[in-house]
């Protein structure tokens, strides 16, 4: 992923939108920091899928500035860890909600084989040419039978004009047949939960006119706005949509559960 325009919206504006919370207070964080999964619904969706508790060791692939795994750690008390590529989104997060961040590509997640609890991947598959890569994985690091939660923004058909730099939208039979190669049950899957409450898109909206007046003029700011702007038309005229996915790692072949107790 080395798209100039991704740099710009996944890097750049993650350190500015860290500065805007600075200024207008804590509360606009985790909506401000929201990026590809803006809609709590959709985050609710997806923890009681994965069945959240507190403890739990949550993997948040390509994280970005971490608002997802915050709202996970607040409303359900999960353990996150963050793992995200961009050395100003990383800083940003633990800037943000202090929380530990492994600056890292998902296709090589350093972390031991079977030791994560549950892991979240938001916003992130379209961005990523190597997919499979990405998958396979977080399947490695995940405990055999473990949740997935996915948020993949989907193509309708093989054409999409204009595509936003540097995305590879999967059709939604690829992304079925790309989880089952790599491992993993699909459950369960919806097409978005409704929109945030005002409340909620009120901080952000709040948070991005700060980061707009102090960073208008700088070009990266132009090049996430108009990366944007491109997902805004694909998503109005129908030819992409945000999917919400429950996945499982299969559970390899003669693999017995262990109990609580042999747990410990
Ligand atoms: C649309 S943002 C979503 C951020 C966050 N998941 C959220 O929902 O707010 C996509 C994120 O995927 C990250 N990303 C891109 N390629 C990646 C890769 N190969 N491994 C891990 N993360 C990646 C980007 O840096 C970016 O932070």
């Amino acid at each position: 992923m080395t798209a100039l325009a991704m740099v710009a919206e996944f890097d750049d504006v993650a350190g500015w939108t860290a500065d805007a919370v600075q200024i207008l207070g804590e509360r606009h964080a985790i909506p401000a920091a929201c990026r590809g999964s803006a809609s709590p619904a959709a985050l609710a969706w997806l923890a009681e899928a994965c069945e959240l508790s507190p403890g739990m060791r949550l993997l948040d692939v390509g994280a970005g500035a971490g608002g997802p795994a915050a709202w996970a750690a607040e409303r359900f008390g999960v353990r996150p860890i963050l793992l995200e590529p961009m050395p100003t989104a990383c800083r940003a997060a633990s800037r943000m909600f202090g929380l530990p961040v492994i600056a890292a590509d998902g296709r090589r997640i350093p972390l031991r084989t079977g030791s994560v609890d549950v892991a979240w991947c938001l916003g992130v598959l379209c961005t990523v040419q190597d997919k499979a890569a990405v998958l396979s994985e977080i399947h490695r690091v995940l405990t055999p039978g473990a949740s997935l939660g996915l948020l993949v923004v989907v193509a309708r058909g093989a054409e999409i004009h204009p595509a936003p730099d540097g995305n590879h939208f999967p059709t939604e039979q690829e992304l079925v047949a790309l989880l089952d190669d790599t491992g993993f049950e699909l459950l369960e899957q919806i097409d978005q939960p409704n929109g945030a409450p005002l409340s909620w898109s009120r901080r952000a909206e709040q948070v991005a006119a700060v980061v707009a007046t102090r960073h208008r003029s700088d070009p990266a700011y132009a090049l996430a706005a108009h990366q944007g702007e491109r997902f805004t038309h694909l998503f109005a005229s129908g030819q992409i949509r945000l999917r919400a996915i429950h996945a499982v790692s299969r559970r390899p072949a003669g693999h017995t559960p262990k109990t609580r107790m042999e747990e410990r």
